[in-house]
Protein backbone atom coordinates (compact mmCIF):
# COMPACT_ATOMS: atom_id res chain seq x y z
CA UNK A 1 0.00 0.00 0.00
CA UNK A 2 1.34 3.70 -0.87
CA UNK A 3 1.91 5.77 2.63
CA UNK A 4 0.29 8.90 1.61
CA UNK A 5 -2.97 8.52 0.62
CA UNK A 6 -4.17 9.76 -3.25
CA UNK A 7 -7.04 11.03 -2.03
CA UNK A 8 -10.65 10.19 -0.92
CA UNK A 9 -13.30 8.27 -2.73
CA UNK A 10 -16.78 7.99 -1.97
CA UNK A 11 -19.07 5.52 -2.72
CA UNK A 12 -22.59 5.34 -2.61
CA UNK A 13 -25.42 2.66 -3.63
CA UNK A 14 -28.61 3.76 -4.90
CA UNK A 15 -31.84 2.94 -5.71
CA UNK A 16 -33.44 -0.62 -5.59
CA UNK A 17 -30.59 -2.80 -3.93
CA UNK A 18 -29.14 -6.01 -5.97
CA UNK A 19 -26.77 -8.89 -5.11
CA UNK A 20 -23.84 -8.00 -5.55
CA UNK A 21 -23.67 -4.62 -4.27
CA UNK A 22 -20.97 -5.67 -1.40
CA UNK A 23 -19.05 -7.37 -3.94
CA UNK A 24 -18.37 -4.08 -5.70
CA UNK A 25 -17.79 -2.17 -2.59
CA UNK A 26 -15.43 -4.85 -1.30
CA UNK A 27 -13.46 -4.84 -4.79
CA UNK A 28 -13.28 -0.75 -4.67
CA UNK A 29 -11.87 -0.64 -1.31
CA UNK A 30 -9.47 -3.55 -1.68
CA UNK A 31 -7.88 -1.54 -5.25
CA UNK A 32 -7.85 1.67 -3.80
CA UNK A 33 -6.18 0.49 -0.70
CA UNK A 34 -3.93 -0.88 -3.01
CA UNK A 35 -3.59 2.19 -5.18
CA UNK A 36 -3.27 4.80 -2.17
CA UNK A 37 -6.36 5.87 -1.71
CA UNK A 38 -8.60 6.22 1.32
CA UNK A 39 -12.86 5.33 0.91
CA UNK A 40 -15.69 6.28 2.35
CA UNK A 41 -19.07 4.60 2.60
CA UNK A 42 -22.08 7.35 2.02
CA UNK A 43 -25.38 6.22 3.69
CA UNK A 44 -28.35 5.31 1.84
CA UNK A 45 -27.26 6.90 -1.68
CA UNK A 46 -27.75 9.94 -1.92
CA UNK A 47 -29.62 10.63 1.00
CA UNK A 48 -26.27 10.12 2.84
CA UNK A 49 -24.58 12.53 0.56
CA UNK A 50 -27.49 15.48 1.66
CA UNK A 51 -27.23 14.81 5.48
CA UNK A 52 -22.90 14.26 5.04
CA UNK A 53 -23.44 10.53 6.21
CA UNK A 54 -20.88 8.80 6.07
CA UNK A 55 -17.87 5.91 7.45
CA UNK A 56 -14.61 4.95 6.42
CA UNK A 57 -14.38 1.62 4.45
CA UNK A 58 -11.22 -0.84 5.16
CA UNK A 59 -9.83 -3.89 3.72
CA UNK A 60 -10.76 -5.20 6.80
CA UNK A 61 -14.01 -3.84 7.45
CA UNK A 62 -15.42 -5.12 4.00
CA UNK A 63 -13.73 -8.28 4.01
CA UNK A 64 -16.34 -10.87 4.75
CA UNK A 65 -19.49 -9.16 2.79
CA UNK A 66 -18.50 -10.69 -0.33
CA UNK A 67 -21.40 -13.25 -0.17
CA UNK A 68 -23.28 -11.17 1.27
CA UNK A 69 -26.92 -9.92 -0.48
CA UNK A 70 -28.02 -6.20 -0.38
CA UNK A 71 -25.81 -3.02 0.69
CA UNK A 72 -23.38 -2.99 3.93
CA UNK A 73 -24.28 0.78 2.94
CA UNK A 74 -28.19 1.56 2.90
CA UNK A 75 -29.59 2.41 -0.19
CA UNK A 76 -32.61 5.40 -0.94
CA UNK A 77 -34.63 6.87 -3.81
CA UNK A 78 -33.59 9.94 -3.10
CA UNK A 79 -32.92 12.76 -5.66
CA UNK A 80 -30.86 15.17 -4.88
CA UNK A 81 -31.31 16.79 -8.51
CA UNK A 82 -35.01 17.65 -7.83
CA UNK A 83 -34.48 21.17 -5.90
CA UNK A 84 -31.81 23.60 -6.66
CA UNK A 85 -31.01 24.31 -2.22
CA UNK A 86 -30.12 19.95 -2.52
CA UNK A 87 -28.19 20.23 -4.91
CA UNK A 88 -26.17 22.78 -3.16
CA UNK A 89 -25.92 20.81 -0.49
CA UNK A 90 -24.45 17.77 -1.94
CA UNK A 91 -21.54 19.93 -3.39
CA UNK A 92 -21.12 21.50 -0.66
CA UNK A 93 -20.81 18.37 1.54
CA UNK A 94 -18.48 16.75 -1.21
CA UNK A 95 -15.64 19.28 0.11
CA UNK A 96 -16.98 19.15 3.77
CA UNK A 97 -16.83 15.38 3.21
CA UNK A 98 -13.38 15.67 1.90
CA UNK A 99 -14.42 13.22 -0.70
CA UNK A 100 -12.23 13.91 -4.12
CA UNK A 101 -13.53 11.05 -6.39
CA UNK A 102 -17.20 9.54 -6.40
CA UNK A 103 -17.90 6.04 -6.98
CA UNK A 104 -21.89 5.88 -7.57
CA UNK A 105 -23.30 2.62 -7.88
CA UNK A 106 -26.94 2.30 -9.46
CA UNK A 107 -29.54 1.80 -12.54
CA UNK A 108 -30.63 4.20 -14.19
CA UNK A 109 -32.03 7.13 -11.76
CA UNK A 110 -29.01 7.43 -9.76
CA UNK A 111 -26.69 6.80 -12.97
CA UNK A 112 -28.46 9.62 -13.97
CA UNK A 113 -27.58 11.83 -11.16
CA UNK A 114 -23.97 11.16 -11.74
CA UNK A 115 -23.91 11.88 -15.13
CA UNK A 116 -25.88 15.34 -14.43
CA UNK A 117 -22.69 15.97 -11.81
CA UNK A 118 -19.78 15.14 -13.95
CA UNK A 119 -21.38 17.53 -16.23
CA UNK A 120 -20.84 19.94 -12.68
CA UNK A 121 -17.59 18.51 -12.97
CA UNK A 122 -17.85 16.35 -10.14
CA UNK A 123 -15.23 13.65 -10.21
CA UNK A 124 -17.49 10.92 -10.90
CA UNK A 125 -17.40 7.21 -11.99
CA UNK A 126 -20.74 4.91 -12.47
CA UNK A 127 -21.11 1.09 -11.57
CA UNK A 128 -24.25 -0.27 -13.66
CA UNK A 129 -26.45 -2.41 -11.15
CA UNK A 130 -30.29 -3.69 -11.26
CA UNK A 131 -32.09 -6.53 -11.43
CA UNK A 132 -34.06 -5.01 -14.38
CA UNK A 133 -30.44 -5.22 -16.74
CA UNK A 134 -31.84 -2.26 -18.65
CA UNK A 135 -28.66 0.29 -18.25
CA UNK A 136 -27.42 1.37 -21.64
CA UNK A 137 -24.06 0.78 -22.43
CA UNK A 138 -23.40 -2.48 -20.59
CA UNK A 139 -24.00 -5.94 -21.75
CA UNK A 140 -24.99 -6.63 -18.70
CA UNK A 141 -25.80 -5.36 -15.30
CA UNK A 142 -24.60 -7.22 -12.13
CA UNK A 143 -28.50 -8.48 -10.31
CA UNK A 144 -29.53 -9.68 -13.33
CA UNK A 145 -28.00 -13.00 -12.92
CA UNK A 146 -29.13 -13.51 -9.61
CA UNK A 147 -32.90 -12.66 -10.38
CA UNK A 148 -33.08 -14.80 -13.63
CA UNK A 149 -31.91 -17.21 -10.89
CA UNK A 150 -34.28 -17.05 -8.63
CA UNK A 151 -37.16 -16.62 -11.27
CA UNK A 152 -36.39 -20.25 -12.85
CA UNK A 153 -36.42 -21.85 -9.73
CA UNK A 154 -39.60 -20.20 -8.90
CA UNK A 155 -41.12 -21.56 -12.38
CA UNK A 156 -39.52 -24.83 -11.78
CA UNK A 157 -41.37 -25.49 -8.51
CA UNK A 158 -44.33 -23.61 -10.27
CA UNK A 159 -44.42 -26.31 -13.19
CA UNK A 160 -44.85 -29.39 -10.09
CA UNK A 161 -47.88 -27.91 -8.91
CA UNK A 162 -48.98 -26.88 -12.22
CA UNK A 163 -48.85 -30.09 -13.81
CA UNK A 164 -50.48 -31.69 -10.65
CA UNK A 165 -53.65 -29.42 -10.57
CA UNK A 166 -53.85 -29.05 -14.22
CA UNK A 167 -53.80 -24.97 -13.66
CA UNK A 168 -52.30 -21.97 -15.60
CA UNK A 169 -49.92 -20.50 -13.76
CA UNK A 170 -48.96 -16.65 -14.09
CA UNK A 171 -46.05 -15.43 -12.84
CA UNK A 172 -45.53 -12.07 -11.98
CA UNK A 173 -41.98 -10.99 -12.48
CA UNK A 174 -39.89 -7.54 -12.11
CA UNK A 175 -39.71 -5.25 -15.03
CA UNK A 176 -41.10 -2.51 -15.51
CA UNK A 177 -39.72 -0.79 -19.06
CA UNK A 178 -37.90 -3.80 -19.42
CA UNK A 179 -38.68 -7.38 -20.05
CA UNK A 180 -35.61 -8.76 -19.71
CA UNK A 181 -35.85 -10.81 -16.38
CA UNK A 182 -38.95 -12.63 -17.98
CA UNK A 183 -37.84 -13.55 -21.41
CA UNK A 184 -34.64 -14.82 -20.11
CA UNK A 185 -35.97 -16.92 -17.06
CA UNK A 186 -39.12 -17.62 -18.93
CA UNK A 187 -36.72 -19.47 -21.63
CA UNK A 188 -34.43 -21.09 -18.92
CA UNK A 189 -37.69 -22.20 -17.45
CA UNK A 190 -39.79 -23.19 -20.45
CA UNK A 191 -42.79 -21.23 -19.89
CA UNK A 192 -45.48 -21.24 -22.49
CA UNK A 193 -45.86 -17.86 -22.73
CA UNK A 194 -43.93 -14.81 -22.23
CA UNK A 195 -45.65 -11.62 -21.66
CA UNK A 196 -42.65 -8.32 -21.89
CA UNK A 197 -43.71 -4.64 -21.69
CA UNK A 198 -41.80 -4.09 -24.77
CA UNK A 199 -44.59 -6.32 -27.07
CA UNK A 200 -48.07 -5.44 -25.91
CA UNK A 201 -50.46 -8.71 -26.73
CA UNK A 202 -54.14 -9.20 -26.67
CA UNK A 203 -55.70 -11.35 -24.36
CA UNK A 204 -57.11 -13.25 -27.02
CA UNK A 205 -53.68 -13.87 -28.58
CA UNK A 206 -52.39 -15.19 -25.09
CA UNK A 207 -55.61 -17.96 -24.63
CA UNK A 208 -54.93 -19.24 -27.96
CA UNK A 209 -51.30 -20.19 -26.98
CA UNK A 210 -52.93 -22.08 -23.24
CA UNK A 211 -55.81 -23.52 -25.36
CA UNK A 212 -53.31 -25.10 -28.40
CA UNK A 213 -51.33 -26.70 -25.70
CA UNK A 214 -54.35 -27.87 -23.95
CA UNK A 215 -55.62 -29.02 -27.57
CA UNK A 216 -52.33 -31.12 -27.95
CA UNK A 217 -52.96 -33.08 -24.54
CA UNK A 218 -50.70 -30.67 -22.25
CA UNK A 219 -52.98 -30.23 -19.05
CA UNK A 220 -51.27 -26.92 -17.51
CA UNK A 221 -49.31 -23.81 -18.74
CA UNK A 222 -47.09 -21.27 -17.27
CA UNK A 223 -46.98 -17.55 -18.02
CA UNK A 224 -44.35 -15.48 -17.85
CA UNK A 225 -45.61 -11.85 -16.94
CA UNK A 226 -42.88 -8.72 -16.59
CA UNK A 227 -44.89 -6.06 -14.25
CA UNK A 228 -44.58 -3.61 -16.68
CA UNK A 229 -46.45 -5.52 -19.19
CA UNK A 230 -49.74 -3.87 -21.16
CA UNK A 231 -52.60 -5.91 -22.60
CA UNK A 232 -53.01 -4.68 -26.03
CA UNK A 233 -55.83 -1.55 -26.23
CA UNK A 234 -55.20 -1.21 -22.41
CA UNK A 235 -53.35 2.31 -22.06
CA UNK A 236 -52.35 2.30 -18.52
CA UNK A 237 -49.94 0.48 -17.02
CA UNK A 238 -51.36 -2.17 -13.41
CA UNK A 239 -50.34 0.26 -10.38
CA UNK A 240 -50.39 -0.86 -6.69
CA UNK A 241 -50.79 3.04 -6.12
CA UNK A 242 -51.07 6.32 -8.03
CA UNK A 243 -47.75 7.68 -6.21
CA UNK A 244 -44.76 8.72 -7.69
CA UNK A 245 -41.26 8.58 -6.29
CA UNK A 246 -38.51 10.90 -6.15
CA UNK A 247 -37.87 10.32 -9.79
CA UNK A 248 -41.37 9.91 -11.22
CA UNK A 249 -41.66 6.06 -11.40
CA UNK A 250 -45.18 4.53 -10.28
CA UNK A 251 -44.75 1.54 -8.09
CA UNK A 252 -45.91 -1.67 -10.47
CA UNK A 253 -47.65 -4.48 -9.36
CA UNK A 254 -51.15 -6.59 -10.19
CA UNK A 255 -50.46 -7.59 -13.55
CA UNK A 256 -50.33 -10.82 -12.62
CA UNK A 257 -53.51 -11.16 -10.74
CA UNK A 258 -55.09 -9.45 -13.67
CA UNK A 259 -54.25 -11.36 -16.16
CA UNK A 260 -55.09 -14.85 -13.91
CA UNK A 261 -58.61 -14.03 -13.73
CA UNK A 262 -59.27 -13.05 -17.66
CA UNK A 263 -57.37 -16.31 -18.68
CA UNK A 264 -59.79 -17.85 -16.24
CA UNK A 265 -62.51 -16.41 -17.30
CA UNK A 266 -61.93 -17.04 -21.33
CA UNK A 267 -60.69 -20.42 -21.32
CA UNK A 268 -62.07 -21.80 -18.26
CA UNK A 269 -59.04 -23.25 -17.15
CA UNK A 270 -58.37 -22.81 -13.73
CA UNK A 271 -55.57 -20.14 -13.13
CA UNK A 272 -53.65 -19.04 -10.12
CA UNK A 273 -50.99 -15.80 -9.80
CA UNK A 274 -47.89 -15.93 -8.49
CA UNK A 275 -46.05 -12.42 -7.26
CA UNK A 276 -42.43 -12.98 -7.05
CA UNK A 277 -41.52 -9.43 -5.95
CA UNK A 278 -38.42 -8.15 -3.96
CA UNK A 279 -37.44 -12.24 -3.67
CA UNK A 280 -35.91 -11.46 -6.86
CA UNK A 281 -33.57 -9.15 -4.99
CA UNK A 282 -33.13 -10.70 -2.14
CA UNK A 283 -30.09 -13.51 -0.75
CA UNK A 284 -26.94 -14.03 -2.11
CA UNK A 285 -25.34 -13.19 -5.44
CA UNK A 286 -24.44 -15.92 -8.14
CA UNK A 287 -20.77 -16.45 -8.86
CA UNK A 288 -21.03 -14.65 -11.99
CA UNK A 289 -23.24 -11.56 -9.83
CA UNK A 290 -20.17 -11.71 -7.58
CA UNK A 291 -17.19 -12.05 -9.88
CA UNK A 292 -18.92 -9.23 -12.23
CA UNK A 293 -19.43 -7.03 -9.53
CA UNK A 294 -15.45 -7.64 -8.27
CA UNK A 295 -14.16 -6.67 -12.03
CA UNK A 296 -16.52 -3.75 -11.97
CA UNK A 297 -15.38 -2.60 -8.20
CA UNK A 298 -11.99 -2.91 -9.76
CA UNK A 299 -12.63 -0.82 -13.06
CA UNK A 300 -13.69 1.87 -11.45
CA UNK A 301 -10.86 2.37 -9.09
CA UNK A 302 -8.45 1.95 -11.89
CA UNK A 303 -10.64 4.61 -14.15
CA UNK A 304 -10.13 7.27 -11.00
CA UNK A 305 -6.67 6.22 -11.24
CA UNK A 306 -6.62 6.81 -14.91
CA UNK A 307 -8.05 10.24 -14.29
CA UNK A 308 -10.93 8.47 -17.13
CA UNK A 309 -13.76 10.41 -15.11
CA UNK A 310 -17.34 10.92 -16.05
CA UNK A 311 -17.24 7.56 -17.53
CA UNK A 312 -19.39 4.13 -16.37
CA UNK A 313 -17.51 0.86 -15.92
CA UNK A 314 -19.24 -1.67 -18.68
CA UNK A 315 -19.13 -5.22 -19.92
CA UNK A 316 -18.51 -5.66 -23.88
CA UNK A 317 -18.44 -9.09 -24.81
CA UNK A 318 -16.12 -10.92 -21.61
CA UNK A 319 -14.17 -7.54 -21.44
CA UNK A 320 -14.73 -5.11 -18.51
CA UNK A 321 -14.17 -1.62 -20.32
CA UNK A 322 -15.51 2.25 -19.82
CA UNK A 323 -18.09 4.43 -21.58
CA UNK A 324 -18.52 8.25 -21.04
CA UNK A 325 -21.91 8.72 -18.74
CA UNK A 326 -23.29 10.92 -21.21
CA UNK A 327 -23.27 8.38 -23.89
CA UNK A 328 -24.17 5.57 -21.36
CA UNK A 329 -27.36 6.72 -20.10
CA UNK A 330 -29.04 8.29 -23.47
CA UNK A 331 -32.00 5.53 -23.26
CA UNK A 332 -32.98 2.14 -21.85
CA UNK A 333 -31.85 -1.14 -22.79
CA UNK A 334 -34.59 -3.21 -23.84
CA UNK A 335 -35.33 -6.28 -25.08
CA UNK A 336 -34.77 -6.49 -28.99
CA UNK A 337 -36.37 -8.53 -31.70
CA UNK A 338 -33.78 -11.06 -31.60
CA UNK A 339 -34.87 -12.36 -28.07
CA UNK A 340 -38.82 -11.59 -28.91
CA UNK A 341 -37.70 -14.34 -31.68
CA UNK A 342 -36.07 -16.95 -29.27
CA UNK A 343 -39.41 -16.64 -27.22
CA UNK A 344 -41.85 -16.45 -30.03
CA UNK A 345 -39.97 -20.33 -31.17
CA UNK A 346 -40.59 -21.75 -27.92
CA UNK A 347 -44.02 -20.29 -27.51
CA UNK A 348 -46.80 -23.01 -26.91
O1 LIG B 1 -34.82 -1.66 -9.04
C1 LIG B 1 -35.71 -1.91 -10.03
C2 LIG B 1 -36.94 -2.55 -9.47
O2 LIG B 1 -36.60 -3.78 -8.93
C3 LIG B 1 -38.04 -2.66 -10.52
O3 LIG B 1 -37.98 -3.82 -11.29
C4 LIG B 1 -39.28 -2.57 -9.68
O4 LIG B 1 -40.34 -2.01 -10.42
C5 LIG B 1 -38.87 -1.65 -8.58
O5 LIG B 1 -37.49 -1.75 -8.45
C6 LIG B 1 -39.54 -1.90 -7.24
O6 LIG B 1 -39.23 -0.84 -6.42
P1 LIG B 1 -39.31 -0.85 -4.83
O7 LIG B 1 -38.10 -1.54 -4.32
O8 LIG B 1 -39.30 0.60 -4.49
O9 LIG B 1 -40.55 -1.56 -4.42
Amino acid sequence: MANRSKGTIGILTGGGDCPGLNAVIRAVVRRAEQLGYKVLGVKDGWKGMLKADAEPLTADSTSEILTRGGTILGTSRTNPLKKEEDKKTLLANLGSMGIDFLIAVGGEDTLGVARQLAKENVKVVGVPKTIDNDVEGTDQTFGFDTAVMIVTEAIDRLQTTAESHHRVMVVEVMGRHAGWISIVSGLAGGAHCILIPEESKTLDEICQVIKGRHARGHRYSIVVASEGFQLKGQDALVTKDKELDAFGHVLLGGIGERLAKLIEKQTGFETRSTVLGHTQRGGSPTAFDRVLGTRYGVKAVDLIEEGKLGHMVCLRGNQITSIPLVEAMTKLKLVDEEWIRLAEIFKG
